[in-house]
């Protein structure tokens, strides 16, 4: 039905109307349906006694400077801690080149009202963040975009895409979204390089870094593209020049929604200080600051290094729960389908054969009550139909196991072959199975 509010639209919005998917995905909430869909962290896993005891301290003890409205830039004490935190990375930083956003999705929003024109290229990975597209087709962006493999980003592929002249390329070097896939070594290297080379700042969104199960910890692309500024490949990357004034290629995005509560909406920049100015004036029109009540609770928690165990036992229950998602995928899916094996993170991804559709498909997992995105959501010049992601945090290993079953009878009927035998699918080949 055509409503008054039809014409009144901004052209800006055109390209960000309701899909398919979206429709289909909300069939994912019915409690019957195990959904490997969304995002979500385990919230078993929420500190909530932590966050009950700091919220009484700070009411208590700093209450009406807790409910006041506070600085855009957000809370000082709060701010000094992402800096410390950083600097553990490599990252030396000063409090004015760190923003507190309300959520990491901010600072994309935030990044796109501060960068994009209509019209304005961004690079890509393929697949990539859907939230970053929503958020900067509402900008009017356009994307150019290169594919990703199983170490990140191929860098080798890069040159056309920034022969069109990007304003800056999108990158997420850890446990892609969707991905799953962690960016090289060989290949950090390589793409500060090209940044430097072809004068294109990169955005590094890194919400999942300290979720490593396994490997080893590889330095963000600040600190890969702090050792070219300082001309040292050893250095341990501080981006900071003789007067203490960060500096390079890249903003830095990070967020505490899957480390502690995306309840919270907390999240943070490191940039340049002229960039943070920009944004903190982007910002206050769209929220004035970031909730000061938060802010403090979540220091308050943060303070004594909290982080540090918690994040410890984040990435036990995920690695598990990925090993029993891997497990389940090598019992019950039909051969001829591949997928990827994370480090860290929350997500693996899907290849089914070409011949295959997943919109398709999700609207039978979901009558088979299973539900996963259909991975052409995060293409952003579309392909990717014979593809999907899958979460392995929010889901049970039980419901892991019979979310994988269901999924593979659906994909079995699919490419016309039986579903493995029930005693075959019993049996774990992995030990973790049991987890
Ligand atoms: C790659 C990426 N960036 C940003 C976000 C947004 O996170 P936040 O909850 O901090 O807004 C997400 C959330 O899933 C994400 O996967």
């Amino acid at each position: 039905m055509s409503t008054p509010w039809q014409q009144r639209y901004a052209q800006r919005m055109q390209g960000v109307g309701s899909s398919v998917i979206r429709e289909l995905l909300k069939l994912t909430e019915q409690p019957d349906v195990i959904s490997f869909a969304g995002g979500l962290p385990a919230p078993e896993l929420f500190p909530i006694e932590a966050f009950r005891a700091a919220c009484d301290r700070v009411l208590t003890q700093y209450g009406r400077r807790a409910l006041q409205y506070s600085t855009t830039e957000g809370f000082g004490p709060l701010r000094e801690y992402i800096v410390h935190k950083m600097a553990q990375y490599g990252i030396k930083a000063a409090p004015e080149n760190v923003l507190i956003t309300s959520g990491s999705q901010q600072a994309l929003d935030l990044l796109g009202k501060l960068l994009i024109n209509p019209g304005d290229k961004i690079l890509t990975e393929r697949p990539t963040y859907l939230g970053a597209l929503q958020a900067w087709r509402a900008y009017q962006a356009e994307f150019v975009s290169v594919p990703i493999d199983d170490d990140g980003l191929q860098t080798d592929l890069m040159e056309e895409a920034l022969c069109v002249g990007p304003k800056f390329m999108y990158i997420l070097p850890n446990f892609q979204n969707p991905g799953g896939v962690t960016l090289s070594m060989t290949r950090r290297q390589a793409l500060v390089e090209l940044a430097d080379r072809y004068g294109i700042p990169i955005v590094e969104d890194d919400p999942y870094g300290e979720l490593r199960f396994e490997g080893e910890h590889l330095p963000p692309l600040v600190v890969q593209d702090a050792n070219r500024l300082n001309g040292n490949s050893s250095s341990n990357g501080h981006a900071q020049n003789g007067s203490g004034y960060f500096h390079g290629n890249v903003i830095y995005l990070s967020t505490f929604s899957k480390t502690m509560a995306p309840g919270l909406r907390l999240g943070w920049m490191v940039a340049p200080a002229e960039v943070i100015q920009h944004c903190v004036m982007a910002k206050q029109g769209m929220d004035l600051h970031t909730s000061t009540f938060v802010q403090m609770v979540a220091y308050e928690v943060l303070k004594d290094g909290f982080l540090k165990q918690h994040v410890r036992k984040i990435r036990d229950v995920y690695q598990a729960r990925r090993d029993v998602m891997l497990a389940a995928l090598g019992n019950y899916f039909p051969p001829g389908i591949s997928w990827t094996r994370p480090q860290g993170g929350l997500f693996l991804w899907v290849k089914l054969p070409e011949s295959l559709d997943s919109v398709a498909i999700l609207e039978k997992a979901v009558e088979n009550k299973v539900a996963f995105v259909p991975g052409t959501a995060f293409y952003p010049d579309g392909g990717g139909q014979n593809t999907m992601r899958l979460n392995f945090s929010n889901a049970q290993p039980e419901q892991i196991k019979t979310g994988i079953r269901r999924l593979g009878e659906v994909l079995a009927k699919e490419m016309s072959v039986s579903p493995k035998p029930f005693d075959v699918m019993e049996q774990p080949e992995h030990s973790l199975m049991a987890i």
